[in-house]
C-alpha cells in the first residue's frame, strides 16, 4: 500500500453516510473514549460546527479518493501555539499499514510549518498501544498519566511533541 496516496482533505455533506456509518462501530467508540453523533441531522449539525470554528481544523483522510477515517487539530491555542491532535482510521482493514502514520506526518507538517505552533499533544488510551506506537513513530513522547483508583477506569496517557524535536527528526530523516 503506497503511503503517498494518503490525503487529507475537508469534509463534504456526502461524507456523512461515511460518518454514519462509523458511528455505528463499538470496537471503535472503546479505542477512541469519544463517540460520533448517530443520528444524520446531529450529525449534520456537528460536521458543520467542527467547520466553522476557529481553533479546530477536521479533515477527511483519503486512501486513492476513498474515505478511511478523520484526523483533526483541535483545542488549538493560537496564543500559546499549542493544539490536540485526534485520528480514527475506521476502516480496520487498513491498520498497522503505516497509513495513520502517514497521516500524522502531513498533519504535524500543517502544524509546525503552516500554522506555526510549538507543540501538539493527544490522549490515548494505555490499552492501546497500536496507537501508542504509532504516536512513538512519529516522535510523540510520554508526558504524564491519568490515573483513577476506580478499577472501570481506563489509565489515559498524555502524549506530547514540540516543534524542535520535530524539526530535529526531520533534518536527521533529510527532509
Ligand atoms: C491508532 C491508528 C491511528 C494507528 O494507525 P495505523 O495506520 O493502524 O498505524 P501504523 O501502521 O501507522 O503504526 C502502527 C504501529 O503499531 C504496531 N502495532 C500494530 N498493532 C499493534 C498492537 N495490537 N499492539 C502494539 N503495536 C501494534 C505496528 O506494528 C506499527 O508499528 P511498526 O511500524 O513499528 O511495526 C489507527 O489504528 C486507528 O485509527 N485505530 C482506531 C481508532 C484509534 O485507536 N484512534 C486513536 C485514539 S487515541
Amino acid at each position: 500500500m503506497s503511503h503517498d496516496l494518503i490525503r487529507l482533505r475537508q469534509p463534504i455533506k456526502d461524507d456523512l453516510v461515511h460518518f454514519l456509518s462509523w458511528s455505528k462501530d463499538e470496537e471503535l467508540r472503546h479505542l477512541m473514549g469519544w463517540e460520533y453523533p448517530n443520528c444524520e441531522d446531529e450529525m449534520t449539525a456537528w460536521l458543520f460546527n467542527k467547520n466553522q470554528n476557529r481553533d479546530r481544523r477536521f479533515y477527511i483522510i483519503e486512501l486513492a479518493g476513498k474515505p478511511i477515517g478523520d484526523i483533526e487539530l483541535c483545542n488549538i491555542s493560537w496564543r500559546s501555539g499549542q493544539a490536540e491532535i485526534k485520528i480514527c482510521i475506521a476502516n480496520k482493514e487498513y491498520w498497522g499499514q503505516g497509513l495513520g502514520k502517514r497521516a500524522l506526518e502531513i498533519i504535524l507538517k500543517e502544524a509546525f510549518e503552516t500554522f506555526e505552533l510549538s507543540e501538539v499533544y493527544l490522549r490515548v488510551y494505555a490499552f492501546n498501544q497500536r496507537a501508542v506506537h504509532c504516536y512513538e513513530k512519529v516522535g510523540f513522547n510520554l508526558r504524564g498519566i491519568l490515573k483513577r483508583r476506580d478499577p472501570n477506569w481506563q489509565e489515559i496517557w498524555l502524549m506530547s511533541l514540540n516543534k524542535n524535536h520535530y524539526k530535529r527528526s526531520r533534518s536527521l530523516m533529510g527532509a
